[in-house]
């Protein structure tokens, strides 16, 4: 059986617009630290949104919810903006594409630290309490791309946070996919033999620093990317598929995997390194083992299994540092080349709304939905019923490489709503897509407005929201240009 997660291609699109600069003040948050409320469960919010919530929207979602730990993947000044105040820990994240220059450049990283971090360590301000270095730079896709600047890009940074008087405050981590260490067993876990030597100099950086491993764990991608893999083993509700290890069973993917990454980092000398899960979550569509009762019920099962404090065969009756859920909310915009589920990860989708019923464990009862979503008028578009549909592909084509019909495909929500159900739900999502401009819907007159909501069973046919902020427009143009140029190739599409 293999323990590993599968390789993931997640990419992020860097923002390049550069946030104001702010002048720096030093009020540090000494007291903040002692009053802050420890919970474990965090989640990642990310930003490849084809619909985005205004960021403050998000920010009452996650109070609503009593979530005091957000993970991002960059440092959006809107964002950190709208967490000011809310008292949530936030962990701020560097592209993998910016490490080059701040690994060889101290002024570029003072820079990032002062535009990023310190300008918002100030009362009322962001409670910045991480910095992710990178994202997955070990990916075996990478090919090694980032794994040269990782080290020099941490030095400098801590030099940074020390300058700034921060260093004390804010720790420096390197978020690792689970393909950084293999083994057959957890007992054997060891890092990839190419990562043995920067793995070492990592952890005991961190190990000097306070600072926790951070892994990104995916039993999903396991289950989903290996027939043979037993699907049991991917929950926590006990399994047909124990492993056995010596004198420890295994009976889930998580236990596993975690204490192959234990095994990992004693073999390098660093046995009781903190470990915090960076990333873990299950996807609600796009795949056949990606729905909503799987989704509760491997989410549901993580927050038990980490608020128990059972821990793990190696760690016993301790948790990890921190998990944050992968992910907040769906975001439509990322790249399917994974594959469809890789826009359904939210345990809520792209509107705030709870997909399905979790108790996180802050004692708050089941998920709350978003409120005051700016929704566009209840109005889709739908293929006119008495037009001639024989002209139809070519639309389509268009219509899902601009919008998102991930869940038409087999596997996901709206795979069975016939011809005419895929024609209606490509053209609503083009149409919303374009803030219901009626010219959106038009498709050389086969498509039709309607006042009637065309949902079908679990198949949703969405009202898109208004976006209140004109440079998020951008920012998600150029996601799904990015994103619109791989879904053609993908597709063996070329039409420009
Ligand atoms: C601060 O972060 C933003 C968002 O990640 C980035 O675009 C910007 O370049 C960063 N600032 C500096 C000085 O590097
Ligand atoms: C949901 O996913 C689980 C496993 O991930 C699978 O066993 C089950 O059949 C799926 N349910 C449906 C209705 O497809
Ligand atoms: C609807 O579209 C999906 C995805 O392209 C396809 O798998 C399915 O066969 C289509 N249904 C019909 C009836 O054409």
């Amino acid at each position: 059986m293999d323990f590993r997660n599968r390789m993931k291609r997640r990419s992020r699109s860097v923002a390049a617009a550069a946030g104001p600069m702010v002048l720096l003040a030093l009020v540090m948050w000494s007291s903040v630290a002692t009053v802050m409320v420890e919970a474990a469960i965090g989640v990642n919010w990310g930003m490849l949104s084809m619909h985005k919530l205004s960021p403050k929207t998000v920010v009452d979602l996650l109070k609503e919810n009593k979530i005091r730990k957000v993970k991002l993947f960059d440092a959006d000044p809107e964002v950190l903006r709208s967490l000011r105040g809310s008292g949530i820990e936030v962990m701020v994240g560097i592209p993998n594409e910016m490490l080059s220059v701040i690994s060889s450049s101290s002024a570029a990283s003072d820079l990032w630290i002062r535009q990023n971090v310190s300008s918002y360590m100030v009362k009322g301000g962001v409670d910045i309490r991480y910095i992710a270095v990178g994202n997955e730079p070990f990916l075996t896709s990478y090919s090694g791309q980032f794994q040269a600047y990782v080290m020099p890009a941490l030095l400098n940074l801590q030099q940074s946070l020390a300058r700034a008087n921060l260093a004390g405050y804010i720790k420096l981590v390197v978020p690792c996919n689970a393909d950084a260490y293999e083994s057959s067993l957890p007992s054997q876990g060891s890092f990839r033999p190419e990562l043995t030597q920067i793995t070492t100099q990592l952890v005991s950086f961190l190990n000097s620093n306070g600072s926790p491993f951070v892994v990104n764990i995916y039993p999903f991608l396991s289950l989903y990317g290996n027939s043979d893999f037993p699907q049991d083993y991917a929950f926590f509700e006990g399994t047909n598929h124990a492993v056995v290890d010596g004198a420890n069973t295994y009976s889930n993917a998580f236990e596993g995997n975690f204490d192959t990454l234990v095994s990992a980092l004693s073999r390098i000398g660093y046995g009781q390194m903190p470990i915090a899960i960076g990333e873990i979550g299950w996807p609600t569509d796009g795949a056949v083992s990606a729905n909503l009762t799987a989704a509760r019920v491997f989410n549901q099962g993580l927050i038990n299994h980490v608020l128990s404090n059972k821990g793990t065969p190696l760690r016993p009756g301790t948790s990890p540092v921190d998990v944050y859920l992968f992910s907040l909310l769906d975001e439509g915009a990322k790249s399917i080349l994974p594959g469809n589920f890789e826009r359904h990860w939210g345990i809520f989708s792209f509107d705030g709304q709870a997909k399905y019923a979790l108790n996180l464990g802050f004692g708050n009862g089941l998920l709350k939905n978003a409120k005051n979503v700016d929704y566009l008028p209840s109005r889709w578009c739908v293929g006119n019923p008495s037009k001639d549909f024989s002209t139809v592909e070519s639309h389509l084509k268009l219509a899902c490489v601009t919008a998102d019909c991930t869940t038409l495909d087999y596997g996901g929500s709206c795979n069975g709503i016939g011809a005419k159900g895929n024609i209606s739900y490509a053209f609503n999502s083009y149409y919303q897509l374009q803030k219901q401009d009626v010219r959106s819907c038009d498709f050389d007159g086969l498509g039709m407005v309607t006042f009637l909501d065309p949902s079908v069973g679990d198949c949703r046919f969405l009202v898109g929201i208004s976006d209140s902020d004109a440079t998020t427009g951008c920012r998600v143009s150029a996601a799904r240009l990015v994103f619109a140029f791989w879904a053609l190739i993908f597709m063996g599409v070329f039409v420009f």
